[in-house]
């Protein structure tokens, strides 16, 4: 268990591990409260490798605080598409009007004032506290928990609120107040690098097997420990690319829930056949003039799984217009941001 593990004994061989051993990363240069910030945004739902692309593009669309306060939304959705999980970016966005109009457009160097911004958690707090400001503050996420639980032989469920405080406290008591930054990423790398979640851990690479109990006893596939979640809901849906010409129809989600105010392909529920899209589509009005089916596809949220079956369809006129947006195909592709979700549909237009 944490409570009874001296974590004062990994300091000096992760620090010295890492300083030998850590990942060259575009955020670990030219270090900046708000570049801290982008890339553990991004950082928390995606990989270090899909992130790097994505990470130059923003700063270098939105260099400063300002420029995210004040960029256009679909223009921000545009640049976060292919990212996913687009609360994020918007939650940036409003932390960031905050920032410029209560603290003159610098982030608060102060984790409690951080934590309070929109989107930003204990994590990123800590994150940007230590890494951008010096200060000693822990920055838990997956690796820390797999590296310390094995450490420790935890067994608390990962997923539980207070098993985070346990170790943010835990970690807190012993930061190194002069190198916290490097402590955190020190983590993180080792996590990434050695202490590998599935399949065999890099025991033998790591500085940290000499306390390691889950080594000793090996056990490391036991830990960390994290109580199994309620399984995703299935939703089977009928998914549509309509064409006229050299354009598309197009869907605005609803402002509220998932993919929230984003542009989509139209859809309806179940998995129709092809048939059956031939009389919904009728009796919606369109004029089909052929029909393709596209075949399956699947989209995992974290709590939602969307089982879809696709259908290409070439209709020359509308009875019914209202409420459809079509957008001519280049104007799509360039400036609206489709969710992943459809991806596989989208790549076929
Ligand atoms: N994952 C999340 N934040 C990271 C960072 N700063 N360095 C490496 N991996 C990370």
């Amino acid at each position: 268990m944490l409570e009874e593990f001296d974590l004062s004994q990994m300091i000096e061989p992760l620090l010295d591990w890492f300083d030998q051993n850590k990942r060259q990363l575009p955020w670990r240069e030219g270090i900046s409260p708000y570049h801290t910030w982008v890339s553990e945004i991004m950082l928390q739902q995606t990989r270090v490798e899909a992130v790097k692309p994505y990470y130059a593009r923003f700063l270098e669309r939105l260099p400063e605080i300002s420029d995210l306060a004040a960029c256009p939304e679909d223009e921000l959705l545009k640049l976060w598409e292919g990212l996913g999980y687009y609360s994020r970016v918007r939650n940036m966005q409003k932390a960031a009007r905050q920032v410029m109009e209560e603290y003159g457009g610098e982030l608060p160097r102060d984790v409690k004032a951080l934590n309070a911004l929109s989107g930003i958690g204990s994590y990123t707090a800590g994150a940007i506290a230590s890494m951008a400001f010096g200060i000693p503050e822990p920055a838990v996420d997956g690796n820390a928990f797999r590296l310390i639980f094995r450490l420790s032989e935890d067994d608390s469920d990962i997923g539980k609120q207070k098993t985070k405080k346990k170790l943010e406290d835990a970690l807190r008591l012993v930061m190194p107040n002069d190198r916290p930054g490097d402590f955190n990423q020190a983590i993180m790398d080792l996590g990434a690098l050695v202490c590998l979640p599935s399949g065999q851990p890099l025991c033998d690479k790591c500085p940290l097997s000499f306390c390691c109990q889950a080594r000793k006893d090996h056990l490391q596939e036991a830990f960390p420990v994290k109580a199994k979640a309620k399984p995703r809901k299935i939703e089977e849906m009928t998914v549509f690319l309509i064409c006229r010409k050299d354009q598309v129809i197009l869907k605005k989600r609803p402002n509220k829930g998932l993919l929230a105010g984003l542009y989509e392909l139209p859809s309806l529920p179940g998995k129709l056949d092809l048939d059956q899209v031939r009389e919904a589509l009728f009796l919606d009005g369109y004029h089909a003039l052929k029909i393709v089916p596209m075949g399956q596809a699947k989209h995992i949220f974290s709590h939602i799984e969307w089982h879809m079956t696709g259908y290409r369809v070439q209709i020359d006129e509308l009875e019914e217009e209202s409420g459809l947006t079509f957008v001519d195909i280049e104007e799509a592709r360039n400036h609206f941001a489709i969710p992943t979700a459809f991806s596989y549909y989208w790549k076929m237009l």
